[in-house]
């Protein structure tokens, strides 16, 4: 007997129409109503969507995995939410480079918009992100970031890290809290046109803070409330971090406050100044002034700081922990900057002349991968893909991960291996698929300011110190495990600075 025939006969119509449904169902998420094509991607469950097919934990690796299924451009659903996620060099460069316009805008979650109520660079979107994005870099850069100026102070605050290292004369301890300082230091001095002393109380935690709240961003808490908002009041990494962020912006609108009192239009300290300037010059000339507003400035300025800080700081942090690693290739660096540099101080121009020594820096940043996904983005207006329909308003993954990593162009992509940036000759190459700070309209604003301390930081270091694992650790029992958050940092543990004069 046929199973259809076992069903009571007036409940087939019944049945028929549920089938129907399913099936029309199944190919209405495949298909929009308008016939147009969307990218492919496991099928997901009922409100949990596809939740249960990736690891939360490591949810760039379950991404990168899910792409070998279903290729380059697909999405997968968490919760109700759709995601349309990018993998592969190829892909990631065509959709924010190509398309820039489309794939240009920032996916702005509930725990984003409670940051900065959608004011300041980082989480913003419109008129309001480009002139504040625009003024940022022009800013930054008359105050010399990625030149002369900024190398001043960079080198000013090699001179502090360098004499914290030294307490320690050798012994193990963890250099965590000192990198910090050293890169907020950077951002500080552009920012409030001064740097902090390391054991000052309040800057000590401003950096703490954001520090904590980058790791709580990323936990599966906040993906959470991402999803469900609501929930915000019951969650402790929400309190914890709406905390942070109250007590971050009372410290900041001080730093303001002390440089408004002390305000010089003939002399622009740094950039609180600079925005402060444009301000009153809009106000006095009565031109519309929409932007330069107190909370586009307090939200700026934490952004950059918040940005400039961490980012920085964990890459050097990954710099280091890899000498200690892989002790032959850091004598091969020590080597070349005796030889190129002997003990004078090393500047940015030395940087041509040490090809082997900026292939170890871009090679750490790309095998430490600091920020696998990205920062979110969103589809400013409608696109077809690749083939693939998506709409506007879909939230849009960069999976940075799957570009340092690509297979397709890197020879070894799971391994430290300096020589993917130097040619037969020894010679630096640069490679189109070393993405760190991410492509388009949306790449990392602080680009040449942080590839300027990743080099002078670096190399000062190790013109003073050789990097070793404890006594008694060997250097297979470093532990390369990141720490997972919207960030990966390394696992704490402690290195000797050895001093090599
Ligand atoms: C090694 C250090 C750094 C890395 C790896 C890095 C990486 C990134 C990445 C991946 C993004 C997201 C791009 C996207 O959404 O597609 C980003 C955005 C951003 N970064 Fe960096 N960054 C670094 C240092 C800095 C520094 C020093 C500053 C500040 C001067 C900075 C300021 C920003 C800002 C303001 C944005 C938001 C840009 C926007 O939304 O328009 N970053 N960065």
């Amino acid at each position: 007997m046929n199973w259809l025939d076992a069903l009571p006969l007036a409940l087939i119509p019944t049945f028929g129409l549920i089938v129907t449904v399913l099936v029309l169902g199944f190919l209405y998420s495949s298909f929009s109503l308008r016939g147009r094509r969307e990218p492919p991607g496991p099928r997901p469950v009922p409100l949990f969507g596809n939740l249960f097919q990736v690891d939360l934990r490591r949810l760039d690796q379950s991404l990168c995995n899910l792409s070998k299924k279903y290729g380059p451009v697909f999405q997968v659903f968490f919760g109700p939410k759709k995601v349309v996620v990018l993998a592969g060099y190829r892909t990631v460069k065509q959709a924010l480079v190509n398309h820039a316009d489309e794939f240009g805008n920032r996916e702005i979650t509930p725990i984003f918009y409670d940051f900065n109520k959608g004011h300041g660079i980082i989480f913003s979107n419109g008129e309001l992100w480009k002139e504040m994005r625009r003024f940022a870099l022009s800013t930054l850069r008359d105050f010399g970031m990625g030149r002369k100026m900024s190398e001043e102070k960079i080198i000013e605050e090699c001179h502090y890290l360098i004499a914290e290292f030294e307490q320690f004369e050798g012994k193990p301890f963890s250099n965590n809290k000192a990198i910090n300082y050293a890169a907020s230091n950077v951002i500080s001095a552009l920012m409030f046109g001064e740097r902090f002393d390391y054991s000052d109380k309040v800057f000590q935690a401003m950096v703490e803070r954001d520090n904590e709240s980058i790791h709580l961003t990323g936990s599966t808490s906040l993906l959470l409330y991402n999803l469900c908002p609501w929930l915000g009041p019951f969650l402790k990494h929400w309190r914890d971090l709406m905390k942070n962020v109250e007590d971050g912006k009372r410290d900041v609108r001080t730093m303001i406050k002390n440089l408004k009192e002390t305000l010089d239009p003939g002399m622009c300290r740094c950039f609180v100044d600079a925005f402060l300037i444009r301000k009153k010059h809009l106000e006095d000339s009565e031109l519309l002034n929409l932007h330069y507003h107190d909370d586009n400035l307090l939200y700026s300025v934490m952004n950059l700081f918040a940005a400039g800080t961490d980012t920085t700081a964990t890459t050097l942090k990954w710099c280091l922990l890899y000498m200690a690693k892989f002790p032959h290739v850091q004598e091969r660096v020590l080597e070349e900057l005796s030889t190129v540099v002997g003990s004078r101080q090393v500047r940015t121009e030395d940087r041509k002349n040490l090809p082997y020594t900026d292939a170890v820096i871009h090679e750490s940043q790309r095998l430490a991968n600091i920020v696998p996904m990205a920062l979110p983005h969103t589809i400013g207006k409608d696109v077809t893909f690749q083939g693939y329909f998506i709409k506007e308003g879909t939230t849009v993954v960069p999976l940075l991960t799957s570009v340092l990593y690509d297979d397709s162009e890197w020879e070894n992509p799971h391994s430290f291996s300096p020589s993917h940036f130097l040619d037969s000759e020894g010679k630096f190459v640069r490679r189109e698929a070393f993405m760190p700070f991410s492509a388009g309209r949306r790449a990392c604003l602080g680009e040449s300011l942080a590839r300027m301390e990743l080099f002078l930081f670096f190399t000062s270091l190790l013109q003073h110190f050789r990097f070793t694992p404890p006594p008694g650790v060997s250097e297979d029992q470093l532990d390369l495990t990141p720490v997972v958050g919207i960030s990966l940092t390394p696992t704490p543990q402690k290195l000797c600075a050895v001093r090599r004069h």
